[in-house]
């Protein structure tokens, strides 16, 4: 089956490092608006029950704190603000609009002294070592071509004992759901983005960057190779989306 064309955004396969990273701050500034909407309306509503599932599995023990890392307009901060009302809440994201969005819902909720979301990068992350009991990424690092450095940098802030949670999409194996899942992505997802987004190319980058993501298998050992231990891997939604959890040991600093 022949894929669409886009223009705009050549495939993640064919890109460097930096114009990936190019890409990604465009796309995630110019579709900001319509973010929160297109992700519940495409996923039918399947992204609140992920998070919801992730946030479930946070185990806060020591500093209670913890990291969301590229969160976007920080619906993982919030969810965890709002479950775990003793915790304290870092949210980091490099493109601006999408915290200045996460910052207005955050006001909104009554949530501000709780979080802090706040411009960086999640490959230099602007926190001292063994800081957060948890730090989390939700559907950031099939974003970030360097996804050891992003694993070693949670890693770090994460304290011993503690945990790193990666929620990320993936490509299913299963034959059946692949070819349905290949349609929706390539062809009913873009539809849709022309419809209600204001930047539809994103919606191909979105497709071509699930397609492209290693299998569950390939990124637990991925969490293993950066230092993580006793990674658990969950599969949601028959495998569209899989929640990785790793540990940091104990010796560790
Ligand atoms: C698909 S959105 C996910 C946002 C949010 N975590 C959520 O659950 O909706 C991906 C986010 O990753 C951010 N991002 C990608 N690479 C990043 C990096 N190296 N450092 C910080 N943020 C990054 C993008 O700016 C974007 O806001």
């Amino acid at each position: 089956m022949e894929k669409p064309i886009n223009n705009k955004y050549p495939s993640v396969k064919t890109v460097t490092d930096e114009e990936r990273i190019g890409m990604v701050k465009e796309i995630f500034s110019t579709i900001t608006g319509k973010y929160d909407f297109l992700n519940h309306f495409l996923s039918l509503r399947r992204d609140v029950a992920w998070r919801r599932f992730t946030i479930k599995k946070m185990r806060f023990f020591k500093t209670n704190r913890f990291l969301d890392a590229a969160c976007g307009t920080g619906d993982l901060s919030i969810g965890a603000a709002l479950k775990y009302p003793k915790i304290s809440v870092v949210g980091i994201d490099f493109v601006l609009e999408m915290i200045k969005a996460g910052k207005n819902k955050v006001e909104k909720k009554g949530l501000s002294e709780k979080i802090a979301l706040m411009h960086g990068d999640a490959l230099a992350l602007p926190s001292c070592d063994s800081t957060f009991d948890v730090t989390g990424m939700a559907f950031g690092i099939r974003n970030i071509p360097d996804r050891r450095q992003a694993l070693r940098e949670m890693l770090r802030v994460t304290v011993p004992g503690g945990q790193v949670m990666i929620l990320e999409m993936t490509f299913m194996r299963n034959r059946l759901f692949r070819i349905l899942y290949y349609v929706y992505l390539n062809y009913l997802l873009p539809l849709f983005a022309k419809v209600f987004s204001t930047n539809p190319a994103a919606y191909y980058y979105l497709a071509d960057s699930i397609m492209n993501f290693p299998t569950p298998e390939e990124f637990a050992k991925i969490m293993e190779e950066t230092g993580m231990t006793e990674v658990e891997k969950y599969p949601l939604t028959f495998g569209i989306t899989w929640l990785h959890i790793g540990k940091k040991p104990q010796q560790a600093t």
